[in-house]
């Protein structure tokens, strides 16, 4: 029996936003009246619907069965009707997708997608940040992943520790103490997904101990400033010379706690001085706040033995943050954080929900590590990136002796210090443009500086580009 129905009701359409057109209360929006066959009326009064704008494009029509029980008719008559309307061009359905509204009163022109330019593709890559993502240990790294995966208990699989698991806490303690020289058990190491991530749950501990202004190195890394804010604190910027950070300034300064790159300063390439380091612990006694230290590429260090971390001076008042992100790759998304013992509490509690990095990860790196592969890595890494920074430092002194290089002791890149001249950000879109990949000092800098560098990363670039990127350089300059 063909059901009268209302038709469409003003107030259930004046919000096409938040109301779900399959949801319409459909047996009181369609109006079945006239004459002619079920399915025809049905089909007229969508069609009506879709011409009024009731139905706009892109709207779901409802399930066939669905609308059949809602009116009280046969699943057919539905399916006539939408087939009919199909055909007219006024829906139009996918296999295993709605049926949906395909015309408009006025279909206006489909805003097209609006397309981001086609990134120049990148020949040479000698932007900081990255190590040498072809030398990826692949087949250790499988074997390690596969090793776990056999071996790991049934608990492991449990709900995991947001601070980590203790197979790689006690890993990691044991090599951050014979390669850092870090004072530090298991009961302090955090697992989380890098420097960045471990900046965060530093900063909200430190925010929650009551310390409200942490100090950052001019000319910095941008993210670990987000990262400080992110959590809470204030940011306070504080001069970097040929000596590292400035404790001099930083005493200046509210902040109870500062971020340092000690090992290698980034961008600047410097290693904190005997005088700084002793100076920064005991600026962090007097003001009873903490150092955290940025060790995230002190693995290569090539011209002199490594510096201990500055965490083994005070472990009470140094926070230390490591990542793999520099020695193996950034998208595994693993590192560590060493806490002062008596900020242990607070660290898991302003990081309640925080996970650490998936436990099948965090094993993998343990047995990675466990199996020596993590310092048989190293070695050839910093063999080969010893090399590759000295054939660039050639290359550089021969095609470009206008330029000096500094930071060069260690990191994956080297600062290259350009006359007055030259404009650095010009010359970084012009090499960009050519498809060679390099960054600006002034990028980097809060306070601008008149000097001018640019900084060139040699990790992720083979040797045998090296002459080539140099001489795109060089043709690159402008000024
Ligand atoms: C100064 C500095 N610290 C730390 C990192 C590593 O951060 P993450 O471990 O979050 O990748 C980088 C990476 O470029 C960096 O430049």
């Amino acid at each position: 029996m063909p059901v009268t129905l209302e038709p469409f009701g003003p107030a259930v359409l004046s919000n096409p936003v938040t109301v779900s057109r399959t949801n319409f209360a459909w047996a009181t929006l369609i109006d079945l009246g006239g004459r002619g066959r079920l399915h025809d009326r049905l089909a007229r009064a969508l069609r009506t619907a879709i011409r009024d704008g009731k139905l706009a494009e892109g709207d779901a029509v409802p399930p066939s069965r669905a609308l059949a029980e809602e009116l009280g008719c046969s699943r057919w008559v539905v399916t006539e009707a939408y087939a009919q309307l199909v055909a007219e061009g006024y829906l139009a359905g996918r296999v295993g997708s709605a049926t949906r509204v395909s015309w408009s009163p006025e279909t206006p022109p489909r805003p097209r997608a609006r397309r981001t330019p086609a990134r120049p593709r990148t020949r040479y890559d000698l932007a900081p940040g990255l190590p040498d993502l072809r030398a990826f240990p692949r087949r250790r790294w499988a074997d390690a992943v596969r090793s776990v995966i056999g071996s790991a208990v049934h608990y492991d699989l449990d709900l995991p520790d947001p601070a980590g698991h203790e197979v790689l806490r006690t890993t990691l303690a044991h090599y951050l103490r014979r390669s850092r020289g870090a004072d530090t058990d298991d009961s302090s190491v955090f697992v989380c997904a890098g420097v960045t991530d471990g900046l965060v749950r530093t900063c909200r501990a430190l925010h929650a101990l009551g310390i409200t202004d942490v100090a950052v190195e001019d000319p910095g890394w941008p993210r670990l400033r987000d990262a400080v804010t992110t959590a809470g604190p204030r940011v306070h910027f504080v001069p970097v010379d040929d000596e590292g950070l400035r404790v001099d300034d930083l005493a200046r300064t509210p902040a109870r706690a500062v971020v340092v790159g000690a090992a290698h300063q980034f961008p600047t390439g410097t290693v904190l001085s005997p005088a700084r380091r002793a100076g920064l612990v005991r600026w962090a006694r007097e003001v009873d706040g903490f150092v955290v230290e940025d060790d995230y590429d002190a693995e290569f260090r090539y011209d002199h033995r490594p510096v201990a971390a500055v965490q083994g001076m005070d472990p009470g008042r140094v926070f230390l943050l490591g990542t793999v992100s520099k020695t193996l790759s950034p998208a595994l998304g693993l590192g560590w954080l060493v806490a002062p013992p008596a900020t242990v509490p607070a660290l898991r509690a302003a990081n309640p929900v925080t996970a650490a990095p998936p436990v099948l990860d965090q094993l993998a790196l343990a047995t990675f590590i466990g199996r020596g592969w993590y310092d048989a890595h190293l070695r050839a890494s910093r063999r080969r990136f010893r090399t590759r920074r000295d054939l660039l430092l050639t290359t550089l002194a021969t095609e470009l002796p206008r330029g000096r290089t500094s930071g060069t002791a260690a990191g994956l890149h080297v600062l290259l210090h350009l006359p007055q001249d030259v404009d650095t950000r010009a010359t970084v879109r012009a090499a960009a443009s050519a498809g060679l990949r390099l960054a600006d000092l002034d990028d980097y800098r809060v306070k601008p500086a008149p000097d001018r560098a640019l900084l060139l990363g040699y990790g992720n670039i083979g040797d045998t580009e090296i002459p080539a990127a140099v001489a795109l350089l060089r043709e690159s300059l402008i000024g």
